[in-house]
């Protein structure tokens, strides 16, 4: 059994650590060493989650999540407003290579429309909700001449057959409670079930990019997450102008916008 303890001013943390051969390398000190760096990050992460939480904002508080596969959603039920600095770095990082891009969730158009701005070889977007499908018609006339396709269905029943892309942009919400069970309790990102999908369908040297959830920097987890699909990532901090009454569950004045590559 071994004993750890950690103190501030502010907290005290203690670690047991209750069978000897958890974190068994060769010697003792190597141990030691280990165990210090992940309670001496803890407490640094910690130091760094007090200061941004005193930044966040209130927030509305949304209990339930009815089905909204094929609801009638308004544009900031869709996505609000504070989502399109991110939308815009997230845009300018897939279509980098102005290749053949694949978005999957087509939502308000808005980043199909910032993608279109960085003018790429092909754009395929994947959209499972009828009515969504019918903005993406309208959408899609103020674009005469360019390769544009929509795939109607969900992108886990369709993108089997759509091959390999040069960037792929992910984008979609929890459909129902079962996919919120599924994809976001025990996950460290969202997007974590889409990841092995995302590397399968990336050509060497494309980039897959998508909403991190991660306020300042990428926890260890989610390295080692990307690291299990991707060979690289580069990532950036973008700045957020949070309303105070967000529906969403997202508090923080930034978001970390990441393109990973395989
Ligand atoms: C947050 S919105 C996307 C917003 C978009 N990036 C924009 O700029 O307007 C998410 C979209 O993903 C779609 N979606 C959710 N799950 C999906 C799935 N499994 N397959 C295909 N589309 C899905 C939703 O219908 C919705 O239109």
């Amino acid at each position: 059994m071994t004993r750890r303890l950690k103190r501030s001013n502010e907290l005290e943390i203690s670690l047991l650590v209750k069978d000897d051969n958890f974190i068994n390398p060769p010697h003792a000190a190597q141990r030691n060493a280990l165990l210090n760096r992940a309670l001496n990050e803890f407490v640094t992460d910690l130091t760094a989650l007090d200061k941004l939480a005193a930044r966040f904002v209130p927030g509305a508080t949304v209990t339930d999540l009815p089905d909204r596969s094929q609801a009638d959603l308004s544009d900031e039920e869709i996505m609000e407003d504070w989502q399109l600095p991110i939308m815009q770095a997230m845009a300018e990082l897939v279509a980098e290579q102005h290749g053949e891009v694949l978005e999957i969730g087509f939502g308000r158009g808005v980043a199909s429309e910032m993608i279109q701005a960085q003018k790429v070889k092909s754009h395929t977007i994947i959209e499972c909700n009828d009515l969504v499908v019918g903005r993406y018609n309208d959408w899609k006339k103020g674009h005469p001449g360019e390769d544009i396709r929509l795939v109607h269905g969900l992108w886990q029943d369709t993108i089997g057959g759509l091959g390999l892309f040069d960037g792929i942009f992910f984008h979609t919400y929890p459909l129902n409670e079962d996919e919120y069970m599924e994809y976001v309790n025990g996950s460290v990102t969202f997007a974590e079930h889409f990841f092995p999908v995302a590397a399968a369908h990336l050509r060497p040297g494309g980039v897959f990019t998508y909403l991190t959830n991660e306020i300042d920097s990428l926890s260890r987890a989610h390295q080692r997450l990307l690291f299990k699909h991707f060979s690289s990532f580069s990532m950036k901090v973008v700045p957020l102008q949070m309303p105070a009454d967000v529906k969403d569950t997202w508090w923080a004045d930034s978001m970390v916008v990441v393109a990973a590559n395989l």
